[in-house]
């Protein structure tokens, strides 16, 4: 490939930004193969560093002197969203929001601006990717939008820098990093150059201005252009939205958090006319549920304060094969394959010669070792072919030698199994001191699987 003129070239990895002086198949960091870009060196002189000195520098400050204020939160009036930032947007945050391309990241930020507008905030819409009649049509749908939203599209960094020092903004939403470009940089808008480059620029517009700024990334397949995990690092929060295309829910999860926690969940439901809350994940999750349907258990999965019940499926057949197919779907693969072993050499079921297919429901994806226990059930039930009797849950975490251990928020997990109308609830022996007795629910204590096994399978 030809050289630029400063004659220096790097090769990036246009998923994780692992950057190398040569070319290579596989990514020694995340393990992608085929994802290296040659891009020209970084310019020796970067425009969005923090350290760029203007006349007034900057002077340290006593941490007594310094005023609560400017951390106070907006709210977006979306209460699963302010819920995943932790409580409201943070003034002056730089947040990322990562996900597939169609999932609904613009219509759920163009929600969050519609609210924040109605409220008398200064939002800009930058968008690189939509026309203004496309994103007038897009609200139009969404509904009524205040005078204090401003759209503008550009894609030129210098160009938007200097329209946010002049409107001063509270809240900017750049859409998407991939289109920005800086002209300091020379590769091709969306390189792993240019989105780290036009990222340090907002960066530094947030922090100086206390504009709050939303940076939209979208999860690339290809390999070709930079993914939003290459900006982590340089941002303050980084939220991914999850959820198939096919299914109507999305669901947003904070990955990092500097102002909040990141075990929280926000979920919603894509509309007719944009996103809609669901306050109710548990209920959401386990509609159209099948009833005395064998391999079929409810487990109950913490995601940060909140229970979520989650149906396991499981299908377990006699292999045609040598080497048995395993899959896991929505649940770590590698400890399915060992949750089977478990139960291979402790209850002496002849799993080795069976294929066996392991989904959570609704295309969520539960990674709590307290889903354990519903797993190894639904393994169970699926291979006798004897269904789990309705109303029946189950959490647990399980050991290697069988053994299943107690979870936090017992408590929390039965009351949610109540709410929903279960009757009983199999749960770690371990978590007897913790779980306290709930009128309707039937507590099945059970201090290793085979004892847990007994109470659907009879043994
Ligand atoms: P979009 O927000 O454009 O996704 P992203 O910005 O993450 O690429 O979402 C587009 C999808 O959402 C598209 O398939 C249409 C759908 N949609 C609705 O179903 N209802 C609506 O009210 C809106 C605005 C979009
Ligand atoms: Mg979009």
């Amino acid at each position: 490939m030809a050289k630029t003129s400063k004659g220096k070239t790097v090769f990036f990895c246009q998923n994780c930004g692992y950057e190398s002086s040569k070319w290579m198949g596989q990514c020694p960091a995340c393990h992608e193969w085929n994802t290296f870009v040659e891009e020209p060196s970084a310019p020796a002189k970067s425009a969005g560093a923090l350290s760029r000195s203007t006349g007034d520098r900057r002077r340290p400050v006593r941490i007594s002197e310094v005023s609560m204020d400017e951390t106070h939160r907006m709210t977006t009036a979306i209460g699963e969203l302010d819920r995943v930032l932790g409580g409201g947007i943070v003034r002056g945050s730089l947040i990322l929001i990562g996900g597939d391309p169609g999932i609904g990241k613009s219509t759920l930020l163009l929600q969050m601006c519609r609210n924040l507008a109605a409220a008398g905030h200064s939002v800009l819409y930058v968008s690189g990717e939509e026309s203004l009649q496309q994103i007038k049509m897009r609200a139009e749908r969404i509904g009524d939008m205040a005078d204090t939203l401003f759209l503008y599209t550009e894609t030129n960094l210098g160009t938007i820098r200097e329209t946010i020092e002049e409107m001063k903004p509270e809240i900017c939403i750049i859409d998407s990093i991939q289109t920005m470009y800086a002209e300091e940089v020379s590769s091709a808008p969306g390189s792993v150059s240019q989105v780290r480059e036009a990222t340090g620029i907002l960066l530094m517009l947030a922090k100086s201005l206390g504009t709050s700024i939303f940076i939209v990334g979208h999860v690339t397949k290809d390999g070709s252009v930079a993914g939003p995990r290459v900006l982590e690092h340089m941002v303050d929060t980084v939220l991914y939205f999850e959820g198939e295309r096919e299914a109507q829910y999305r669901i947003l999860r904070a990955v990092k958090n500097r102002f909040g926690s990141t075990n929280e969940i926000g979920v919603f439901e894509m509309q007719e006319k944009g996103l809609v809350e669901v306050p109710n994940p548990s209920e959401y999750m386990l509609s159209g549920r099948p009833r005395g349907a064998s391999g079929s258990v409810v487990a109950c999965s913490m995601e940060g304060m909140r229970p979520v019940l989650i149906e396991i499926q499981a299908l377990v057949s006699k292999t045609s094969f040598n080497i048995p197919r395993r899959t896991a779907a929505g649940t770590d693969y590698n400890r399915v394959n060992l949750l089977m072993a478990v139960l291979e050499k402790r209850c002496g079921y002849q799993l080795g010669f069976c294929d066996a297919y392991i989904n959570i429901a609704g295309g969520i994806r539960m990674s709590e070792p307290a889903v354990d226990l519903a797993i190894v059930l639904a393994v169970v039930s699926s291979y006798r072919d004897i269904p789990i009797p309705d109303g029946i849950m189950a959490f647990g975490e399980v050991g290697l030698s069988g053994e299943i251990r107690a979870v936090s928020g017992a408590d929390v997990r039965v009351g949610e199994a109540r709410r929903l109308g279960f009757t009983s609830v199999i749960l770690p022996r371990a978590n007897e001191k913790t779980a306290k007795r709930v009128d309707g629910i039937k507590l099945l204590y059970a201090s290793n699987i085979r004892e847990a096994v007994g109470y659907i399978v009879g043994g």
